[in-house]
């Protein structure tokens, strides 16, 4: 047994004590006591709370893997969030203004990956516990949005049709326009009585698309998604926005960062979260590297009164990125990148005359790194508005306005 004091919030959200030690759900200035497990304190006690700490809003908290900060007040978190993305462009010799963190209310994830397994009287659905291989029933979630929650019965009978006697189901539920999206991955192999198990569960359910291991085997309504003026029916699985406010949040920032452009290149755009929005004032390009996503957009935007055009590339732009002539009479480029950045894309916008660029990152540590690539090369940086789409989680969101020195 060992007495400590957590000295900081790591990246995961772990108190971090002298060693390290890492102590999972502890907050700063608290004296803890726990058994060491190399590097983890195992077992914790809270012997000094901080004043920091509440109960947490979620009755599942204590055993629920879902969320990580709970047991910090809201403005607590709120600060954490903000001083890592701040921590992280410090440690480029970077500054800027940062705008008031945005953070999603409760009950407004739109998307939800439980975990479904067969037992011997039926189900268990729920998510992936503290404890390693357990899965935990989370009746009262705080985090998901009632009709998502209302999805664990469908993953009760999809289990109970297709899980295979070993492994869980990964249930990924999505909210759409039309009802509920749902994807399946680690099910048994399709055959003809699942097939029709499926379309069976799906009609009773009221699904409006069910997918099993990457295939479609039944949709009673495309399951749009809308994207400023448009519906779009994205391929199962492909990347949304975690909450409905945070797409807000974020598009309202892009749009404030590209205003008065004409000709706006959107990088890793996905369905077309910002492109189509976008196009209400300006031509845009959408490059990306999923062909089925991009397929998505083009549809949307097509089947929509009053945009602008858009055009549509499928490129992979780690290993191929845009080169500066390719961005030459192009007034703001957007990019969205995945969590390891756009180093490589970086390295040729620096090389452009390119305005204006919104970055959009999940990814504090590699924006860093990219954003001083872009200030080195000229660029200011002008604001920085985190948006906590993943309440009550480690994971930061922010949008970000640069501007080329030529134009102030
Ligand atoms: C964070 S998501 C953003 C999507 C979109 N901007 C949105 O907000 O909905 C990142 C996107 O980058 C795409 N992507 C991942 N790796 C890529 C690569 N090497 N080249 C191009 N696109 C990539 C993914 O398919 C995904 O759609």
């Amino acid at each position: 047994m060992v007495e400590t004091t957590i000295k900081r919030l790591g990246l995961h959200g772990d108190g971090i004590a002298d060693g390290p030690l890492y102590v999972p759900r502890a907050l700063p200035g608290e004296r803890v006591s726990g058994q060491p497990d190399g590097q983890k304190l195992t077992d914790v006690k809270i012997i000094e709370p901080s004043a920091r700490r509440v109960a947490a809003p979620c009755p599942h908290f204590k055993s629920c893997g879902g969320c990580q900060l709970q047991h910090a007040d809201d403005a607590f978190v709120a600060d954490w969030k903000v001083d890592v993305v701040r921590t992280a462009i410090e440690a480029h010799g970077l500054e800027t203004v940062f705008r008031p963190i945005l953070t999603s209310p409760p009950q407004s994830r739109r998307r939800a990956g439980f975990a479904a397994r067969r037992t011997k009287k039926g189900a268990m659905v729920g998510f992936h516990g503290q404890a390693s291989g357990t899965i935990v029933a989370i009746p009262d979630c705080q985090l998901l949005t009632p009709d998502v929650l209302a999805a664990v019965p469908v993953a009760e009978a999809l289990a109970i049709a297709g899980a295979s006697r070993k492994g869980a189901l990964s249930v990924v539920v999505t909210q759409s326009r039309t009802g509920l999206d749902v994807a399946v991955s680690d099910g048994k192999p399709l055959d003809g009585p699942l097939r029709q198990q499926l379309a069976m569960i799906c009609d009773r359910t009221g699904l409006a698309r069910l997918s099993w291991n990457d295939e479609i085997v039944a949709m009673r309504a495309p399951p749009a998604q809308r994207f400023g003026a448009a519906d779009v029916v994205p391929p199962p699985g492909a990347f949304l926005q975690a909450t409905q406010h945070g797409q807000q949040a974020l598009v309202a920032a892009v749009q404030e960062a590209v205003k008065g452009a004409g000709r706006i290149i959107d990088l890793f755009a996905g369905c077309g979260t910002f492109s189509l929005p976008l196009a209400e004032t300006a031509e845009v390009r959408a490059i990306e590297s999923e062909a089925g996503t991009l397929a998505a957009l083009d549809a949307g935007w097509r089947h929509a009164t009053g945009l602008k055009k858009i055009t549509t590339e499928a490129r992979d732009l780690f290993r191929r990125p845009l080169m500066p002539d390719e961005m030459a009479k192009t007034d703001a480029v957007v990019l969205d990148p995945p969590r390891a950045g756009a180093e490589a894309q970086i390295a040729e916008l620096v090389k452009s005359s390119v305005p204006r660029i919104a970055y959009v990152s999940c990814n504090p540590v590699t924006f860093a790194r990219d954003a001083a690539a872009l200030v080195d090369a000229g660029y200011n940086l002008d604001w920085i508005q985190v948006v906590d789409q993943f309440r009550w989680s480690a994971h930061v969101e922010l949008a970000a306005s640069f501007a080329s020195a030529h134009m102030r």
